[in-house]
């Protein structure tokens, strides 16, 4: 297989998964505290209060990645380790630990990607509407400023949000994540919508207060839909379910894709919404539209399409005895082919897959090590299809496997291990995988030996 020149190898984070110490050197408490502390909200009552103590063990986890060749990292800083209120007083000590991190991180050869907000918003913005305000969108650009000043003197990489849908449909209509809200589809509209400014309005600030020239992006996450065979009827029936609108969901990724990079929100979207859908002052598109330097995308699975009778899209059931993960992800490496094409197609803009992996049943072995076969082979087959994309046009600029280790998979607390480093949670060992090696000879042969 062969990959772009510069192709970018990484893994990824994020902060309130790895880090723990949530109350070490004024870190101020976010929703996702609030959530662990709900009865029933996550699995065995389990939460991110330790996680990985990578707070403290940060040191220990750059030397495991140097060890494995990464050539990237993408972390995400937690807001409210800067700014403990989410607004206002700065937390000189929180903000010392991403200074010191990135330091590491440089030494070690790594180049930092740094994620703004994956999801850990500070409880005292929550308290005062969260992103229902629609000043959500000054505290994000507030926060991301002092985050820039800090840090982009060495960090040229960074993304805004980590999946808007997660934290604002998951957060906000069904109430599996933070802050666990069961609102109407107005307020959760108008939400989203504010945290769409909030990007806008973070790149802007990134473009203006950037030490060294930045590389933008953002990282969201949708339903990407792979066709059923080759044939061009199929191929545009697969097109058509990933941008249009065939019910009301927000998980068509043009909800979150149009406004950013079409300055436009679809309009058979706002068409289902109705009366529902965000009010949209003047000049707020313009700002959501900021130009970006690369698409990012979240991607792990898919679901297949053809051209039904009618010329609609439908969807076509996966077999019985269809391969899944632990999470029950369905495992459709073709994913990493037509979501990367699909998105460069529509937007044009140079595609970074921000992350994908798998979860596993793994354990330690009676040898002391942990055999992953599966996520070999899942991980193999998923990249074989995006040095394919490449191969066919789409300009691929990098890969991020998520997880560089095992951590706090939100509402499913520990029972999910993506990593492809272990993590021993009552010792805080880390024992590398059979796939965390096999991605060293990935990255060291720079996918030849896919
Ligand atoms: C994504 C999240 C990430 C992790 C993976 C498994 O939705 O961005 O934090 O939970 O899924």
């Amino acid at each position: 297989m062969k990959f772009p020149k510069n192709f970018v190898w990484g893994a990824a984070a994020a902060s309130y998964q790895i880090e723990g110490g949530v109350t070490l050197d004024g870190r101020g408490p976010t929703t996702w505290d609030m959530m662990c502390r709900k009865p029933d909200a996550i699995w065995n009552g389990q939460s991110g209060a330790e996680a990985c103590d990578h707070y403290r063990r940060y040191k220990e986890d750059v030397a495991m990645m140097k060890s494995l060749g990464l050539q990237a990292y993408r972390l995400s800083v937690a807001w409210s380790r800067i700014l403990p209120e989410g607004t206002g007083k700065v937390n000189a000590k929180g903000l010392a630990f991403y200074d010191k991190l990135v330091d590491e991180l440089l030494a070690a050869g790594i180049t930092p990607w740094v994620t703004l907000f994956h999801w850990d918003h500070p409880l005292a913005l929550y308290r005062r509407g969260g992103w229902m305000n629609r000043d959500s969108a000054d505290w994000f650009a507030d926060y991301t400023r002092i985050v820039v000043d800090k840090l982009s003197d060495r960090v040229r990489h960074w993304m805004t949000l980590n999946e808007p849908v997660c934290f604002i449909d998951l957060g906000l209509k069904s109430g599996t994540h933070a802050p666990g809200d069961k609102l109407a589809w107005a307020e959760v509209l108008q939400a989203g919508h504010h945290a769409l400014l909030a990007h806008g309005k973070g790149v802007q600030v990134i473009r203006a207060a950037a030490r060294t020239k930045p590389q933008i992006g953002y990282a969201p996450v949708g339903n990407i839909c792979v066709p059923a065979t080759n044939k061009p009827a199929d191929i545009a029936a697969a097109r058509e379910a990933m941008f249009s609108f065939l019910g009301k969901s927000l998980w068509q990724i043009s909800w979150w894709y149009d406004p950013v990079f079409l300055g436009r929100y679809p309009a058979d979207g706002v068409k289902i919404f109705g009366a529902d859908a965000p009010a949209v002052q003047a000049g707020d598109m313009k700002t959501i539209r900021q130009p970006l330097d690369f698409c990012g995308v979240n991607i792990y699975s898919a679901e297949t399409y053809r051209a039904g009778k009618d010329g609609k899209p439908e969807k076509v059931p996966f077999p019985v005895g269809y391969p899944i993960t632990s999470f029950h992800w369905n495992v459709v490496p073709e994913a990493l082919y037509w979501g990367p094409k699909f998105l460069y197609e529509r937007y044009g803009k140079p595609i970074v897959v921000t992350e994908n992996g798998m979860s596993n049943m793994d354990v330690i072995s009676l040898d002391g090590k942990v055999h992953d076969p599966q996520r070999i082979d899942f991980l193999c087959r998923y990249l074989r299809e995006l040095g394919r994309a490449s191969a066919d046009g789409v300009d691929v600029r990098g890969y991020f496997q998520w997880s560089i280790m095992d951590n706090f998979e939100w509402a499913e607390g520990y029972k999910q291990r993506f990593g492809i480093v272990y993590v021993d949670y009552p010792t805080q060992k880390r024992i590398p995988k059979d796939s965390a090696y096999w991605y060293r000879d990935v990255i060291a042969t720079h996918g030849a030996n896919l």
